[in-house]
């Protein structure tokens, strides 16, 4: 693709409620004119564009090198923006947005014959997220449009948590980068299908099995891991190697100290990627210890997860052990990314 000059915007201080600054507007008119534009949300960094505008569209899945058969996520700033885009709105879904939005919860339904094929790749529903960030809204408000937007990373690469990582994949590919700060969450939102009898949960995320059991009803959740790639993609972009460092990633749950001389002997620089409370355990063994944060803040683990992938990825070891956590609340989230960066598939 050709070159692009891509602009930074610092907007780190807008605060919730504030009317949008020059930058927000500049921003917004690059949405207008057709352009993409990066983001911050609370989950991870976006990459915006005109989701009725084809070519905008085609923008986003040229910069990033996505397959076109993985839709995309449609942010909206005010609640009316639903009914353009949903030919009709679930029991269930209405009940997770009142409860969740706005939020980091993206919720499947069925489309409006309008909403571009480009956006939901053909498919005969619609994936919608109201985003719980200051600049996030005050962008699409000030666009005036819905705003199609995947995480702002290259194809195969962790999403971005700061605008550093935005630069880093896409600088000179995409018109501007909106610097909002490190998002929040850290992880992408929880995806929910709500076009069948229950809800199934296709991606887990910052909002829990357990928080949308307690709107919906135990029995009325079901979830996905992964799904096989002979099975019809529910959501597609399962199928693809996500979130995946270069160098292989291997999860060790247990006798790490063992692993680690195993590499050591085969001649491998090992890295570890390791909770605090493992430090001093693990970092005089291995070549790279790169700390996770403390195993009593899984929320703060997530936050900078992808940035430690990063991290790992251009470092000059050969192999990356990480540790692995309990898979309840934020922890099953963490490591279905983990697993995904693990299977390379
Ligand atoms: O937190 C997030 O969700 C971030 C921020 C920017 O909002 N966005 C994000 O987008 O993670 P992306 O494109 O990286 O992931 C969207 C996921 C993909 O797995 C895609 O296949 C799925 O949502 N998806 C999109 N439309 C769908 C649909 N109609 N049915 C099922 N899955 C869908
Ligand atoms: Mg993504």
């Amino acid at each position: 693709m050709s070159y692009k000059h891509t602009v930074l915007w610092n907007v780190d201080n807008l605060k919730e409620g504030e009317s949008a600054s020059p930058a927000i507007i500049e921003a917004g008119l690059c949405i207008n004119r057709g352009e993409a534009v990066a983001f911050p949300t609370e989950t991870v960094y976006g990459l915006g564009a005109d989701a009725a505008n084809d070519k905008a569209v085609d923008e986003i899945f040229a910069a990033k090198g996505r397959p076109g058969d993985n839709p995309l996520i449609v942010h909206i700033g005010k609640l009316e923006q639903w009914q353009d885009l949903a030919s009709y709105v679930p029991d269930m879904a209405q009940k997770l947005a009142t409860s969740f939005w706005p939020g980091p919860l993206t919720l499947v339904v069925p489309k409006k014959q309008t909403v571009s094929e480009k956006v939901t790749a053909g498919l005969s529903s619609v994936a919608v997220r109201m985003p719980d960030h200051a600049v996030a809204r005050a962008l699409i408000n000030a666009a005036g449009v819905p705003v199609a937007a995947p995480s702002a990373n290259r194809s195969g690469r962790p999403s971005p948590t700061k605008a550093e990582h935005v630069q880093y994949d896409l600088d000179g590919r995409i018109a501007g980068i909106l610097n909002g700060g490190d998002a929040g969450y850290g992880l992408e939102s929880t995806v929910v299908d709500c076009t069948g009898e229950k809800a199934v949960i296709l991606r887990p995320g910052g909002i829990t099995k357990e928080q949308i059991e307690s709107v919906l009803g135990v029995n009325q959740v079901q979830q996905t891991s992964t799904i096989r790639e002979e099975e019809a993609p529910k959501a597609p972009g399962m199928k693809y190697r996500h979130y995946a460092p270069s160098s292989p990633l291997v999860l060790v749950d247990d006798h790490m100290e063992n692993y680690i001389e195993k590499e050591r002997q085969a001649g491998k620089k090992v890295g570890v990627l390791a909770v605090e409370e493992n430090k001093n355990t693990f970092q005089p063994l291995a070549h790279l210890f790169i700390s996770l944060g403390s195993v009593e803040n899984l929320e703060d683990i997530a936050a900078h997860l992808y940035h430690n992938l990063r991290i790992a990825d251009q470092s000059d070891v050969d192999i990356i052990l990480c540790e692995t956590f309990l898979k309840r609340g934020i922890g099953t989230a963490i490591m279905n990314r983990l697993e995904k960066a693990a299977s390379g598939s």
